[in-house]
């Protein structure tokens, strides 16, 4: 069987998707698109989710009820998406830094830190609207701010892996090796 077939093989066996965590700008949506391409299983972005079931923008729902209540939503939404089986899940930057949220994520879920550089993230996110917390006087201090916060956090998912500016297939690459690596581990009950 083809590496490919194995992990999903494993995945679709282990009913457990493999969810992307990391900072604002990391790639989570585009390389969860580009896996799911891949292993051929559903990929679902998990603040679309949420703007979906609250009929408003993620800026719409801060504005309106606060950080406090979105990660409250985001954390009902991804409980039932954990449960859905083998699947590509995009999480909002913030989703892993919830210990409840977290702990749901390492229990059902396979989680892939997509690791990024300052320069990397800011170069993606600069030119977009879309990210609440940025509205500061200064987003990329508050960008770095939000790094050194959360990066020893992000670092408790079961892989990292390096999100390449150069190329998004190559980093899908990396993450199907480490995703095979990590499995053939469990099947192996090491
Ligand atoms: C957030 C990241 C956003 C979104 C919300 C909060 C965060 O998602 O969930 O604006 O706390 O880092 P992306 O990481 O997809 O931009």
């Amino acid at each position: 069987m083809e590496k490919i077939e194995i992990i999903r093989s494993d995945l679709l066996e282990l009913s457990k998707p493999l969810v992307l965590v990391g900072l604002m700008g990391a790639g989570k949506t585009a390389i969860g698109k580009r896996l799911a391409l891949r292993l051929n299983l559903p990929f679902t972005d998990v603040d679309q989710e949420i703007e979906m079931a609250a009929g408003c923008t993620v800026v719409d729902f801060f504005e309106k009820y606060g950080e406090a209540e979105f990660r409250h939503g985001e954390r009902r939404v991804l409980s039932r998406l954990l449960c859905e089986g083998a699947g590509i899940l995009a999480t909002g930057g913030g989703a892993f830094m919830d210990a409840g949220t977290r702990t749901e994520i390492l229990g059902q879920g396979i989680s892939i830190w997509l690791k990024a550089d300052i320069e990397t993230l800011w170069k993606r996110v600069c030119r977009r609207e879309t990210r609440p917390l940025l509205k500061t006087s200064s987003p990329r201090q508050t960008l770095s701010q939000l790094l050194v916060k959360r990066y020893p956090v992000y670092a408790g998912a079961d892989i990292t892996v390096i999100s390449k500016d150069s190329s998004l297939e190559s980093t899908v690459d990396d993450v199907l090796a480490n995703v095979a690596a990590i499995l053939d581990e469990r099947r192996h009950g090491q």
